[in-house]
């Protein structure tokens, strides 16, 4: 079913309360979202037909909607339904769905008081984000670019514009051969991956940045749940840079990432380790309801 690209597919996306075609779920040049990053968005999975954490993100939509100060028209238990409609209604089993919300096009300057808000929902088939990095660990460039503070964005809403960072850092990422990127925060210390939480491991211990300036992934919750009903703990810190050095092993955390282990971040080295297995083991068996949360 898939085409070339995303706007040319067999399918059905949901569009502001109607079943659309998927080629025909288009929106206006002059709409306010692509001039200024008014939008918000969710990645989520489905798993044997069944979206993980489904409420968490539409909930997470609404909040991020909120922190870019506008409300959507629907609430979090009809979203829900869209959602896993979505899933159903193209087929799918194991998908990714993608949530959008979005300011319209009644004004077109920095103001958007009267722009009606919209609501978009896909989904697709999408497989491992990193490829074969759930074997051999994921290559991770150290990123120039850095989180900002909460001071300068809404930093903990999924919205479109803190993607700009991203999309830069993965790019340069990219063409060194990387796969992806770390970025550190606006203090310089360790944050997180483009699109993924970063997890470390040392002496039986976990350790994880504290998001005070980035997503609190709602994978990360989920992983850091499941090493403690295991008995491993896990530390929520501050991390500079400079210990990366120290740690033996690396894993990151997402909604698309799942859980992978890395290999390396710049001149840093990880061994795919005990504890990023079972993390990652872990994850796939509560993914697939095969163990109690
Ligand atoms: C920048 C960034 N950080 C972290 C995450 C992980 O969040 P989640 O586990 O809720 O998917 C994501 C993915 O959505 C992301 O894009």
């Amino acid at each position: 079913m898939a085409g070339a690209t995303y706007d040319d597919r067999d399918g059905w996306i949901w569009m502001d309360g109607e079943w659309t075609a998927w080629r025909d779920a288009k929106v206006h040049v002059l709409t306010h979202a692509l001039h200024y990053a008014s939008s918000v968005f969710e990645g989520e999975r489905a798993y044997d037909g069944e979206i993980f954490e489904s409420r968490a993100h539409s909930d997470r939509l609404a909040a991020s909607a909120k922190a870019l100060d506008f409300e959507l028209p629907i609430d979090s238990a009809q979203l829900d339904a869209v959602k896993a409609e979505a899933v159903r209604r193209n087929g799918l089993n194991d998908a990714y769905v993608r949530a959008i919300a979005w300011r319209g096009s009644e004004m077109m300057g920095v103001s958007a008081q009267h722009n009606t808000i919209h609501v978009g929902v896909a989904a697709w088939s999408w497989g491992a984000y990193y490829g074969d990095a759930r074997e051999k660990g994921a290559r991770l460039d150290l990123a120039k670019w850095r989180r900002p503070s909460p001071e300068t964005i809404p930093c903990h809403a999924k919205a479109a514009g803190l993607y700009m960072i991203c999309t830069l850092s993965k790019h340069e990422a990219e063409r060194k051969g990387y796969s992806d990127a770390l970025m550190l925060d606006y203090r310089g210390y360790v944050a997180e991956a483009t699109g993924a939480n970063v997890f470390f491991a040392k002496d039986g211990v976990v350790h994880t940045p504290t998001p005070d300036c980035f997503l609190d992934g709602i994978t990360r919750r989920a992983v850091i749940g499941l090493l403690q009903a295991r008995g491993v703990e896990v530390v929520e810190r501050h991390i500079e840079i400079e210990e990366l050095e120290g740690f033996e092993q690396c894993f990151l955390t997402g909604t698309a990432a799942e859980v992978t282990p890395v290999a390396e971040i710049g001149p840093y080295s990880f061994e795919v380790g005990a504890l990023a297995k079972e993390a990652m083991t872990a994850y796939d068996s509560l993914v697939r309801r095969k163990v109690a949360a």
